[in-house]
């Protein structure tokens, strides 16, 4: 009997080791404003530490300068990986060039590094498919290739700095130029091009501040845009709030189009202000990454399934791309609270 609980007792230390990772790895995230940032690196961490590993996590306030420092201490704690989530992703060329130097593989994290030859992998969500997904929501929507009638529309971008943004404009852009050109969908301010409706910093103030300029110089008439094309939820809060700030009841409210599904947006949804939003579950992200790391540290091969699209300017990044889905106000129950994503509380009143 002895004998045989000894025998288990081995077994379970070996079945415990195989599945017990060791090392550090150092998780770099660019902000604690939005809601995405703080679930995946709250996901981050406890998948890593479910998998044996020791996490450095670090939030740098959207401030660059912040995140160089937090990924050097990051190398002088001498971490085994680094994960990083960056704020501009060409501004860190000089502190991952120290770390290529030590050895430490780098993994970008939803926002590709770019400009640099010291990044190993890239994790993200397909991001043109973001904005394919946006684009098509209104084309559906309006009946855009039957309708005889025109809808009005405005146009945002996201950061400039941001690698993602332009592939999220450009995914919806090229679903809903062509309706632009038939002069189906027309955009009164005339702003179109990505660097013109571009939000530096994906503020929700600044967002709101654009939309307000936009409301005063082209909708003085009292009727609002049948369409607003918001790429995240950070702005099409903004944009929310301007137009409650300018009077427009929900019955006049544009199709707002968003990214993220926050919980804020999420409640807009239910209540009819935004009318959807592209969901990035960032469990699935933080998944992707860990197996990642794990296969990279232990040798093996690192699970890609995109080797073309993401060119950083010095090499194409090997990549995994999740795939994103669509959120409105008729699946968003089953896709985040069933899901165990978010509680029905959460997305209360
Ligand atoms: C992310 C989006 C996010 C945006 C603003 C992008 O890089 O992919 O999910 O809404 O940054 O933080």
């Amino acid at each position: 009997m002895k004998k045989i609980l000894s025998l288990v007792l081995v077994a379970m230390l070996v079945l415990a080791g195989a599945a017990f990772a060791e090392g550090k790895v150092g998780v770099a995230m660019p902000t604690q404003d939005l809601q995405r940032w703080n679930q995946d690196g709250a996901n981050m961490k406890a998948q890593l530490e479910e998998a044996g590993y020791e996490v450095i996590l670090t939030y740098s306030n959207n401030e660059v300068a912040k995140q160089v420092s937090d990924i050097e201490n990051m190398i002088l704690n001498e971490v085994d990986a680094l994960v990083v989530a960056s704020i501009d992703g060409s501004a860190l060329g000089t502190v991952l060039a120290s770390a290529k130097e030590e050895g430490i593989p780098v993994i970008a994290y939803d926002r590709l590094l770019t400009d640099t030859d010291a990044v190993d992998y890239y994790a993200t969500f397909d991001n043109y498919m973001v904005g394919t997904i946006q684009g098509n929501f209104i084309k559906d929507k309006f009946d855009l290739d039957n309708t005889t009638e025109t809808y009005t529309m405005e146009v945002f971008g996201g950061s400039p700095d941001d690698n993602n943004a332009l592939y999220f404009y450009q995914g919806a852009w090229d679903v809903l130029s062509p309706y632009v050109e038939a002069g189906k969908l027309v955009v009164k301010s005339g702003q179109t091009d990505f660097q013109t409706c571009a939000i530096l910093g994906w503020g929700t103030d600044d967002a709101q501040a654009r939309m307000d300029n936009l409301l005063t110089a082209y909708y003085s008439d009292g009727v609002a845009p049948d369409i607003v094309l918001s790429p995240n939820d950070s702005l099409a809060l903004g944009i929310t709030n301007s137009l409650k700030a300018a009077g427009f009841t929900l019955e006049e409210f544009p199709v707002i189009t968003g990214q993220d599904c926050d919980v804020t947006n999420t409640k807009n949804i239910i209540a009819g202000y935004q009318a959807m939003s592209v969901f990035k579950d960032t469990r699935t992200l933080a998944t992707q990454v860990v197996k990642m790391v794990d296969a990279i540290l232990s040798g093996e091969e690192v699970p890609v399934n995109d080797t073309e699209t993401y060119d950083n300017g010095v090499k194409v990044v090997p990549s995994y791309l999740c795939e994103p889905v669509f959120a409105d106000v008729n699946n968003y129950q089953e896709l985040l609270i069933d899901s165990g994503y978010y509680t029905a509380d959460q997305l209360a009143g």
